[in-house]
């Protein structure tokens, strides 16, 4: 969580910007974030094409969604060190969009001159950063990254898992449980708390697999992402739901908060609740819990 106010990013979908069809799209689905593609979904040959379009996707862009709220807007940029990023990071600033996802992020460095030429070009301070963790350096940098959370000034906000490239470049064996990656995949989700950044996971690549997809999401939340990036609409309904807190979850945080509100308990920062320890921690825990059931309706 970055500021007081929670903001879901529970299904970040991908959508190309080279493709007019799922642009078209936007407006219908109930996804929290929208990523538009300049990167990986758009090739080479369309890659101009597809940054020329940003201003007109975000003048028109929808004041809410099929969720009824209004959905953030990101665009991913091409890596700096190609010979797109930099017409596509001052297009994209133009765009105003919510964040800038850098692509092929190695250090901390990236991040501090995106957000120079933001300043350079008086891209407002609503303009976030968030970066692609997908290459062996960014997981053995990461926590340097992520301490760049701690300044505002650095507008870095969000990372996301770049699963895909991550198994490319490291030769790691793709299995169906993510064994290999899950040591690295922890590891950001560490660096991104300790940064006090908001972190999403890879994308699922079998997009009609629905039930192994839903697997997948519901291991991430439990990992401590905050939501899971996607390839498709029919993926966003599953990941809302993984990656919003349960029910139970609800009742039990609620019974928490009550149970430090008695009078007798005024005070006190351990207290037995249903044959439980419950210490303060727990309360703040409790508290951030609602306000996330509060923000998605759940
Ligand atoms: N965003 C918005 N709409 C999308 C979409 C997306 N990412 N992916 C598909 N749709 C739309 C299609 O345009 C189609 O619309 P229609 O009902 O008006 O015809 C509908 O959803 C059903 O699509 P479907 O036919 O099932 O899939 P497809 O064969 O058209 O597309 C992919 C499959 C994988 C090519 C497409 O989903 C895609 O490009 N996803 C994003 C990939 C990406 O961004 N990769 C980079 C990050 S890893
Ligand atoms: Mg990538």
């Amino acid at each position: 969580m970055t500021t007081d106010l929670y903001r879901p990013r529970r299904s970040v979908l991908y959508v190309p910007a080279s493709n007019d069809k799922a642009l078209a799209k936007m407006a219908q689905l109930a996804c929290d974030t929208v990523i538009i593609d300049l990167e990986d979904a758009v090739a080479p040959a369309e890659k101009v094409a597809a940054r020329e379009k940003l201003a007109g996707i975000f003048s028109n862009r929808p004041d809410t969604n099929h969720s009824g709220r209004r959905c953030e807007m990101v665009v991913r940029i091409n890596a700096l060190s190609s010979e797109w990023g930099g017409a596509d990071l001052l297009a994209a600033a133009k765009a105003e969009p919510d964040g800038i996802l850098l692509a092929k992020v190695d250090t901390p460095r990236d991040v501090l001159e995106a957000g120079d030429v933001l300043d350079d070009n008086s891209a407002p301070d609503s303009v976030k950063l968030w970066a692609m963790i997908e290459t062996p350096k960014a997981v053995l940098n990461v926590g340097a990254i992520a301490e760049l959370g701690r300044d505002p000034a650095s507008r870095l906000v969000c990372f996301v898992a770049g699963t895909n490239d991550l198994t490319k470049d490291t030769g790691v064996m793709a299995t169906s449980d993510r064994r290999y990656l899950l040591p690295w995949l922890m590891q950001m989700v560490l660096a991104a708390r300790a940064g006090d950044l908001d972190i999403v996971d890879g994308v699922f690549n079998d997009f009609r697999a629905l039930d192994a997809f839903s697997r997948e999401c519901t291991e991430a939340a439990a990992m401590g992402f905050d939501g899971k990036t996607l390839i498709h609409p029919a993926q966003i309904e599953a990941a809302n739901r993984a990656f919003a807190p349960s029910a139970e979850a609800v009742a039990k945080a609620r019974a928490v908060k009550q149970a430090f509100a008695l009078p007798e308990n005024a005070g006190k920062n351990v207290i037995a609740l249903e044959g439980r320890m419950v210490e303060r921690l727990h309360l703040a825990q409790a508290e951030k819990l609602l306000a996330k059931a509060t923000a998605v309706g759940a």
